[in-house]
């Protein structure tokens, strides 16, 4: 079996540990991998995962190999790689994986080059590096694809580009856009998750501080609420009136980043766009201001101004933090390099919310596999009744009931005609 990662064994019987804490968190991802081992709905296909390799994931490459795929993963993201996990995988669970935590540029893409060696069928991404490589360098395995499942947002924007250009030349389903999804994962996992990462980084004390989130979408939400939660004030910046009023009417100051960089003391961007803290904003900001990310790419934060405008740069004053002293002699603290914080300094989404996810992708890897040469080259979506399957199931393991229509009701909701 070929591989690349850290060390298996300085590392697998660490991983191991935290793949198996974190399964008993997903007990979703648990029935449907119960189902698969019985049914093998994917026997027969080879598969090729690009995700953030954590132990959520190492769950879901378990349940897809447990239906019967040949799986091999790669990192979607340098930075977010746990290596205990990449080893345990390769040594326990007999899955190979392409994926070191801070690889360079290069080796992060000889990693992506080797998942597409595999000559998949199925490819899951999270960001949609490797779609896009299908598409730009490696066209002749292109031609074996049924399908591509997308999990994040940022990919699913590259996607909708691609299909809007008639480039696309497989069919994607947009797992990120599922409710199952977006609503838990991007809203609560990133919300949490990326707090959790800021304060492992610095330990910085919420309560009292100003706050500032770029971006009100799912995530922004999600870390707008609970940075509230912690004592902070929040102010949120956005570019759409509509997100910018639900922001306002949720509680939050709303203004442009040019009035926030004067007072905020963190900055957090979730907004899947490019320089949206620039250097006219790095100048205003004050003494010790803390900056980071936890959209999908490093780009948010413009990390060549703010080296450029830096008189001096201290490399790690402290783990994943960075000092870049200015012309004017402020310092900005940067963290985890300006990549997902919350992947960086700790440990991504919580199994909890996961499971959700990681269900609905590897009920849609069995959807794809059963529709196969039935589906055009476009962007789809994830069918209401696996949506509802991982809501039914994810109610039930929380021990939690809820209503049903009676025929009165359904006959009233079904009517054009009854007021009363
Ligand atoms: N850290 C993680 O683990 C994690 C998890 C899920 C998604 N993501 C990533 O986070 C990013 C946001 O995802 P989302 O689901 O919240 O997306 P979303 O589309 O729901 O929200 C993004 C928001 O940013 C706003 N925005 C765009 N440009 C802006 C600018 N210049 N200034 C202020 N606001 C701006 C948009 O108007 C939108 O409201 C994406 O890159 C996504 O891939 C990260």
């Amino acid at each position: 079996m070929n591989y690349h990662v850290k060390d298996l064994k300085k590392y697998a019987d660490e991983g191991k540990k935290r793949i198996l804490w974190a399964d008993g968190d997903m007990p979703v991802l648990q029935q449907v991998r119960d189902e698969f081992t019985k049914r093998k709905p994917l026997k027969g296909m080879r598969m090729s995962a690009c995700l953030h390799i954590t132990a959520e994931t190492a769950n879901l490459a378990r349940t897809v190999k447990a239906g019967g795929a040949d799986l091999v993963l790669c990192a979607s993201n340098p930075l977010s790689t746990q290596d205990d996990v990449a080893a345990s995988l390769v040594r326990d669970f007999k899955i190979p994986v392409f994926a070191i935590r801070a690889e360079d540029r290069k080796t992060y893409y000889q990693h992506i080059k080797a998942a597409i060696d595999h000559q998949p069928h199925v490819t899951m991404d999270d960001g949609c590096d490797l779609v896009n490589e299908l598409h730009t360098k490696r066209q002749k395995e292109a031609e074996n694809i049924i399908c591509s499942l997308e999990e994040t947002t940022t990919g699913v924007i590259r996607l909708r580009s691609m299909e809007k250009q008639n480039s696309l030349l497989f069919p994607v389903i947009a797992v990120n856009d599922a409710a199952t999804k977006n609503l838990f994962d991007n809203r609560y996992g990133t919300g949490q998750s990326t707090m959790d990462g800021i304060i492992r980084a610095t330990d910085f004390l919420l309560a009292g501080k100003r706050v500032v989130i770029a971006g009100y979408g799912w995530c922004g939400r999600g870390c707008a609420m609970r940075a509230n939660g912690m004592g902070a004030n929040v102010i949120v910046t956005e570019v759409d009136k509509i997100k910018a009023l639900e922001a306002a009417m949720d509680g939050f100051l709303v203004m442009p980043m040019a009035q926030a960089a004067k007072v905020g003391d963190l900055f957090v961007t979730l907004t899947g766009n490019k320089h949206v803290i620039r250097p006219e904003h790095f100048r205003k900001m004050k003494d010790g201001a803390i900056v980071c990310n936890s959209g999908h790419f490093d780009v948010e934060l413009d990390l060549v101004g703010l080296k450029k405008m830096a008189q001096k740069t201290r490399r790690q004053v402290r783990n994943h933090v960075d000092e870049f002293t200015l012309k004017n002699n402020k310092r900005i603290f940067l963290l985890a390099e300006g990549r997902l914080i919350n992947l960086a300094a700790a440990e991504g989404h919580p199994a909890s919310v996961m499971d959700m996810s990681f269900s609905t992708q590897a009920l849609v890897g069995q959807f794809v596999v059963k529709q196969k040469g039935k589906l055009a080259p476009k962007v789809h979506d994830v069918p209401q009744t696996i949506e509802q399957k991982v809501a039914h199931l994810k109610l039930k393991s929380m021990g939690l009931k809820i209503d049903t229509l009676t025929p009165v009701q359904t006959a009233y909701l079904a009517s054009s005609t009854e007021g009363t």
